[in-house]
């Protein structure tokens, strides 16, 4: 802790009135807070979100400025930049977000979202990065350091539990202590306490009773005070519900969605509630202590001492010349987003060698609704107005050029919404209710359906870009099922009919069951929302211009895991009467399952997937050898161990592979899982060249969390490290004793 700054924050916050104060911990404007003009403090500008910097809003209203000027780069969503398994692209989205953000004046921007990936039909999976905390965490941390570069803080969102959008404000999550500290805290614990996260947003739902805004066990005594976080805590936009327990509670902002700013919890309903003598003005002091304390490190500001007339010490507040001016749309931030969106991209299966596609091909029929559309604009809080986005079918075209005729099919229909007379914003709190029905096929579907197939038989080279889109991938709503929308279950498998060998690609945010036809494709490649270049990128992958090396970081399973078909687990069911006399919630959701979330529930349950967690091929091939598991030594005890192997690419392409490390019991015992990813390392590797890999594993990886003790224990005994290409493609084991 910075003694002298702790002394000027002290100082200055002595000389505010309570209005002043008051002031600066609750949205004074959508997305800003008021500064203090008096003393020059300035107010904290803030914008979303996870996939660029968010349009201009008017201050009070959920409508755009709707000015030439606020066109930014349109970046890999958290789901696409996980696909990669590469903390250096990471960083580097990080750093695009944060430069981006600072160019266009903010303060802090409202991601990334790293919640856990619980159920595979949670509408916002596309803004996360994994089911696995460590994967999370280990792409998490790169990201929060990237944006920070540019003295603009990362608003980490949204801690905690907020696995599901359905009853998003008022569904009450009651999980174990184990499950939370095992799968839902590391990542957030890691973005604190290895990136120094600036500022973390308080998520909408409520925890063992409390809403997360006001919850002291969450936000004080794991947060601040075991974690150490001295940043600031800003509500997620309507999640404070009162003002005498947020006030007294760790959160420093309320922010929210409606433009009664002077009536908002932390506003004039505090100055009442102090000044009759119900709420102590130290808790206002404190907040404004951490939101002053970020605003240096932000050098938004310096505090300087000057003596006053009475020749008393007096702080002084002036802007920091030296502040990154950031900057946005730079023809390297294309470049950056551009080779994120290259290593997302993951061929899931490419039986008799189909992919690469020949670029020297003259004609190629191409179907699918995600081939055209601009994916910028939807998602919810996540909404881009992107400079430009490279469709599928123009990346297609611009790579093969003049001399290929490549005609485009729509395959299918996408009914128009009904228009709101709301903004989305503001309707979204109350809409977070029903799981979306899947999107049937229409009358107009079945003739373009009709119409592709008719056209397939013509086209030797057909490729199919099909998947989801933001009406599924959505914030405020989850998904009922994993059927793919407007009828394409059906048009694939026509097409596969008469295009055997036909290329599919499946764009979305979240799994989706490719059951009905899988068996029968022989090429099928994964992508997600990958940003204004996702286009190019996809082609440079499908005509060989770039070697996929993409990995899944989130099983693709066949259908909703059967726990989560049960009312009583997902999306919850209703309040006992017991908890209606002390909870301000709508349902209470069991995290039954416990630690056992994705790849974890379904190796423990022996429940087969399309696709499993890490999966993803190239064009070359690897052999994994020579598995060497050294202590790493210590005096006292063992540190953990060095796991070294070596990779060779035995094909004729360069090529990328993500080795990956798994831990679990030799014997397993039913409270843990098979296996956990403890540790993974990207390598490159030319045609026949070997790599040595060093992965390295510490004790704290064996250990598990012992509920009755509260703390993190050793089990002795012994251990299986399994090192591979994906969870299910283990090429090394070894046995070690503990
Ligand atoms: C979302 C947040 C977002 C905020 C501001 C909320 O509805 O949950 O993720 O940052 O709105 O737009």
């Amino acid at each position: 802790m910075d003694k002298v700054l702790e002394n000027r924050i002290c100082l200055l916050i002595k000389e505010m009135t309570l209005e002043e104060k008051t002031g600066m911990i609750h949205g004074a404007g959508l997305f800003r807070t008021a500064g203090v003009e008096r003393i020059h403090i300035p107010p904290l500008k803030m914008s979303d979100g996870p996939m660029g910097v968010r349009s201009e809003f008017v201050n009070d209203q959920w409508m755009p400025v709707g000015t030439p000027d606020d066109y930014v780069t349109y970046c890999p969503s958290n789901s696409a930049i996980a696909m990669t398994w590469n903390r250096k692209l990471a960083r580097n989205a990080g750093k695009v977000l944060g430069e981006e953000a600072r160019g266009r004046g903010k303060d802090v921007i409202l991601a990334p979202g790293i919640n856990i990936k619980r159920t595979p039909a949670c509408g916002r999976n596309f803004e996360y990065i994994s089911e696995d905390p460590r994967l999370t965490s280990e792409l998490a941390v790169p990201i929060v350091r990237g944006i920070e570069t540019s003295d603009v803080a990362a608003c980490v969102k949204h801690f905690a539990m907020n696995n599901q959008e359905t009853e998003r404000l008022w569904v009450n999550v009651e999980a174990d202590e184990r499950t939370m500290r095992e799968i839902y805290f590391p990542a957030f614990q890691a973005v604190v306490q290895k990136a120094g996260a600036k500022s973390i947003m308080g998520s909408y739902n409520l925890i063992r009773g409390t809403h997360v805004c006001e919850n002291k066990d969450i936000m004080g005594t794991v947060l601040r005070k075991e974690w150490g976080f001295d940043g600031t805590i800003i509500s997620d936009w309507g999640a404070v519900h009162t003002t005498k327990g947020t006030a007294e509670g760790p959160l420093d902002i309320e922010m929210s969605v409606t433009s009664d700013f002077d009536d908002y919890f932390l506003a004039n309903p505090l100055i009442s509630e102090i000044r009759k003598g119900h709420i102590d003005e130290a808790c206002v002091d404190e907040k404004v202590r951490n939101i002053l304390r970020m605003m240096v490190r932000l050098h938004m500001i310096e505090l300087t001492e000057v003596p006053d007339s009475d020749g008393k010490k007096k702080i002084l507040v002036q802007k920091n010349k030296n502040r990154k001016a950031g900057s946005y749309n730079t023809a390297k931030h294309r470049f950056e987003v551009l080779k994120v969106a290259r290593e997302s991209i993951t061929l899931l299966k490419n039986e008799d060698r189909k992919l690469p596609l020949d670029p020297a091909i003259d004609k190629v029929l191409v179907i699918g609704q995600n081939a055209v559309i601009s994916q910028a604009m939807g998602g919810g809080s996540a909404e881009i107005k992107a400079l430009y986005e490279i469709t599928p079918l123009l990346g297609i075209s611009k790579f093969l050029g003049g001399n290929c005729e490549v005609r485009y099919a729509r395959g299918y229909d996408i009914p128009a919404k009904k228009e709101s007379d709301h903004n989305w914003q503001e309707d979204s709190l109350d809409a977070s209710k029903a799981a979306a029905e899947t999107a049937k096929e229409t009358e107009d579907s079945a003739r373009l359906r009709k119409e592709a197939v008719e056209l397939a038989k013509e086209y030797k080279h057909v490729i199919y870009v099909g998947g989801l889109n933001h009406d599924q991938d959505l914030e405020g709503q989850d998904r009922a099922d994993l059927t793919l929308p407007y009828g394409q279950d059906r048009l694939i498998t026509e097409l596969l009919e008469v295009r055997p060998d036909m290329t599919i690609v499946m764009l979305a945010g979240s799994p989706v069951s490719m059951k009905p036809w899988a068996d029968r494709a022989k090429a099928i490649v994964w992508m997600s929302y990958s940003g204004m270049e996702g286009g190019t990128a996809l082609a440079e992958v499908l005509f060989g211009a770039v070697n996929p090396s993409g990995k899944l970081a989130e099983t693709l399973p066949e259908e909703i895991p059967e726990c989560f078909r049960k009312e009583a687990y997902f999306p919850g069911r209703p309040l006992t009467d017991e908890e209606k006399k002390h909870m301000n919630a709508h349902l209470t959701q069991t995290y039954a399952e416990g630690i056992f979330v994705g790849y974890r529930y379904y190796e423990k349950n022996r429940i087969p997937v399309q696709f499993c967690f890490g999966h993803g091929l190239s064009y070359t091939d690897f052999t994994y050898d020579n598995l060497k598991i050294e202590e790493i030594p210590s005096k006292a005890r063992a540190n953990g161990f060095d796991v070294q192997l070596q990779v060779r690419n035995v094909g004729a392409l360069e090529g990328k592979e993500t080795v990956q490390l798994y831990l679990g019991e030799k014997t397993v015992s039913p409270e843990n899982p098979v296996k956990e990813l403890k540790a993974f390392e990207k390598i490159c590797l030319r045609p026949r060249e070997t790599k040595t890999v060093l992965l390295k594993i510490t004790m704290e990886d064996f250990m598990h969390y012992d509920e009755a003790a509260g703390t993190w224990r050793l089990k002795h005994g012994d251990y299986r490290i399994y090192v591979g290409s994906s969870l299910q493609d283990i090429q090394l084991t070894q046995d070690i004793t503990i």
